[in-house]
């Protein structure tokens, strides 16, 4: 196990169309070192997603942590997951607007609006299929993370960029009036 360097915005690799892994290459020891090392270097980094390209591996692989939800501390939305050649379908056109911040991106955060209810299908790192509902942050969370497998980071897709606040103003202007973080 170790802790892999993370892509900063400007190289390539955040910006490729990642591979699909091979159905029997999920369980190689490449693949398997991969998330081990994925697991590892999120909890360094206090990620809460991360997806292989930001590792420099273009792949179609990303992790999240237990997801929780920013207005109710602990409430549990979504368990951590490893998600392996993902297909995301919305469930709804409904939209919801939640702070983003990205590993790639560091100390930065911008109001991104994604649609709030998701249905998640793909392979577990066992290759086994998985199929899972995400609602709220936890979808924003997936979709982020599924973004980044096809080269689009969350400044692409916030509506305009007047939200968007290096961390230190974020936590000093925003952060201390909870109430404005969704809409
Ligand atoms: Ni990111």
């Amino acid at each position: 196990m170790a802790i892999r360097h993370v892509a900063k915005l400007g190289d390539p690799v955040l910006r490729q169309r990642a591979q699909e892994i091979p159905h029997e290459k999920i369980r190689s020891e490449e693949i398997q070192r991969l998330i081990d090392d994925m697991q590892d270097t999120i909890e360094v980094y206090e990620g809460i997603g991360l997806a292989a390209p930001q590792v420099h591996e273009s792949v179609r692989l990303f992790i999240t942590r237990d997801v929780y939800d920013p207005a109710e501390e602990n409430r549990l939305l979504l368990p951590a997951q490893v998600v392996i050649n993902p297909t995301i379908k919305f469930l709804t056109q409904n939209e919801s607007t939640y702070w983003e911040g990205c590993l790639s991106i560091p100390d930065l955060r911008g109001m991104v609006p994604r649609p709030n209810k998701i249905q998640v299908t793909g392979y577990d790192r066992d290759g086994r299929k998985i199929k899972f509902d995400a609602e709220g942050f936890a979808a924003t969370v997936v979709q982020h993370e599924n973004d980044h497998l096809d080269g689009i980071v969350f400044l692409d897709r916030m509506a305009d960029l007047k939200s968007l606040a290096f961390l230190k103003e974020f936590e000093r202007h925003v952060a201390a009036a909870p109430e404005e973080i969704a809409d």
